[in-house]
């Protein structure tokens, strides 16, 4: 049976092991997922010895993400430019790959199960740490109109702009530099919730007259409760508010497609999440 695992630390609170068994059902595929936490120093030979052994694929969470981009022999373009891999398997000929699903798994969740335009809209992106990384290059790809990074330590959104303005309309701003520019009419028609504020039950302090009418407010992260950021959009009257849950879903469907050759539908895993959290 092809093995695959999900690594990470914490990593015992994944559904990852759920979402792939949902999916090999539905699929008909033979195969064990289990979710392995491990320490910073037993990565990377434990990744070695799992493909040494005939592993399948492996999933990388936090805080992983960055030694599975440095260990990858290659990695895909989405990766390079998040400097993150999620995903890793092997190519024809025996070398580590590394790719990065989540932007595609935002994207896929937007547009196709949400049907959010991403193209020619303005984007406001809060954080600018590993989950936001990750979710860049997507987003560039879809071409909004502009795109605003605010983070508590500017200088991260900064460094971020930097590499990505050569190759999309980017621009790093502070909270109080994006209160100002909502107090002059500025909004935005998606704002996407990159910070990790939900672990500590807070969320960034923001003025709901950044949503422009019809925005879609959506958090990366997910709860079995609303997130406070969820809380926050519907009490302001986002025409949308979504959580990370189908985005979950989705980055879990494109890496099973890179394993096995064969796209679940997602459709009923999530449903059976949702009413299962
Ligand atoms: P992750 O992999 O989840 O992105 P990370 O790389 O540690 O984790 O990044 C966390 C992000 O959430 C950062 O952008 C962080 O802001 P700083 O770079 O200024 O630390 C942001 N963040 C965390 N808690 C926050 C809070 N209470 N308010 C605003 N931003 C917060």
């Amino acid at each position: 049976m092809s093995k695959y695992a999900v690594l990470g630390n914490p990593v015992s609170h994944s559904k990852s092991p759920l979402i792939h068994s949902l999916f090999a059902e539905q699929t008909d595929q033979t195969m064990s997922y289990q979710a392995i936490p491990l320490e910073e120093n037993e990565f990377e030979g434990f990744v070695r010895n799992f493909f040494a052994e005939g592993g399948g694929g492996l999933n990388v969470t936090v805080p992983f993400k960055g030694n599975a981009f440095a260990l990858a022999a290659s990695c895909s373009p989405r990766a390079q430019l998040a400097q993150a891999v999620n995903t890793l398997f092997l190519d024809r000929d025996g070398d580590i790959c590394g790719d990065n699903t989540d932007g595609i798994g935002l994207v896929t969740d937007l547009k196709i199960n949400n049907k959010v335009t991403i193209s020619g809209q303005r984007v406001l992106i809060l954080g600018a740490g590993g989950a936001v990384r990750g979710i860049m290059a997507a987003l560039v790809y879809e071409q909004a109109a502009a795109i605003t990074i605010v983070n508590r330590t500017v200088s991260k959104a900064e460094l971020l702009v930097e590499e990505m303005q050569s190759i999309a309309p980017v621009q790093a701003m502070s909270y109080d530099m994006l209160q100002g520019a909502a107090s002059k009419g500025q909004s935005y028609d998606l704002i996407i919730n990159g910070t990790s504020s939900s672990l500590q039950g807070e969320m960034p302090n923001l003025d709901a007259k950044l949503m422009a009418s019809g925005c879609c407010c959506y958090d990366l992260m997910y709860s079995a409760s609303d997130t406070p950021f969820v809380q926050w959009a519907k009490k302001e009257g986002a025409s949308l508010s979504i959580d990370g849950l189908g985005m979950l879903v989705e980055q879990a469907a494109e890496a099973f497609a890179l394993w096995r050759g064969v796209r679940p539908n997602t459709v009923p895993v999530m449903e059976y999440l949702r009413e299962h959290s």
